[in-house]
């Protein structure tokens, strides 16, 4: 069983979310961190499993990651798919931020989807960045909302879907 983790992290914490979910999912797991390397540089048919993960900054996704999931949404589709965010809004928010950045024909057939909560770092933002979220968010310093149990809730879910798989 193979499982390919693609994401995209600004400030870290999708990066750091996505070595906790590594560590509950019983597969072998290949990584594909979007900022640096191209989408082109892998080929998605050799995983029975792929999941997506991206931060959310103003209210979009990263375009690495949604240029990714509609360019592969045909193979895509045809594997066991896991879709994730980091964010700091609320769930009910953040299940409208999934349901409005991740094409509809991947989320009609995904196995799992959550958003894992996020983090500020001040000393990682521009300036700004550092405005913005004093301003809008009125947080003046770090914060982590990184949920671990829905972390661990969707690597079940996701080994769950590939046992019946095989
Ligand atoms: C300028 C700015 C804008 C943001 N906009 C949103 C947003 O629209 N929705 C949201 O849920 N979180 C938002 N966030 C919070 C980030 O998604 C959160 O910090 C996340 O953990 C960043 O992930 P990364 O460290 O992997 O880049 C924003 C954060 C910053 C600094």
């Amino acid at each position: 069983m193979k499982t390919l983790i693609a994401y995209f992290s600004r400030h870290g914490c999708t990066k750091k979310c996505v070595g906790i979910l590594a560590d509950y999912l019983d597969s072998e797991i290949d990584f594909i961190d979007l900022s640096r390397s191209s989408a082109s540089d892998v080929d998605v048919l050799k995983y029975d499993s792929i999941i997506l993960g991206s931060p959310v900054y103003y209210g979009n996704i990263a375009k690495e990651v949604k240029v990714f999931a509609e360019s592969e949404s045909y193979k895509l589709k045809q594997k066991k798919l896991g879709l994730f965010t980091c964010g700091m809004q609320d769930q009910w928010r953040a299940k409208e931020q999934i349901e409005s950045n991740y094409p509809k024909e991947l989320l009609d057939i995904a196995e799992t989807r959550a958003c894992f909560g996020g983090e500020y770092h001040f000393d990682r933002m521009s300036l700004m960045e550092k405005v913005i979220t004093k301003k809008v968010a009125k947080v003046n310093k770090d914060v982590s909302t990184v949920d671990e149990e829905a972390i661990k809730a969707f690597a079940e879910s996701m080994n769950k879907a590939n046992l019946i798989g095989t």
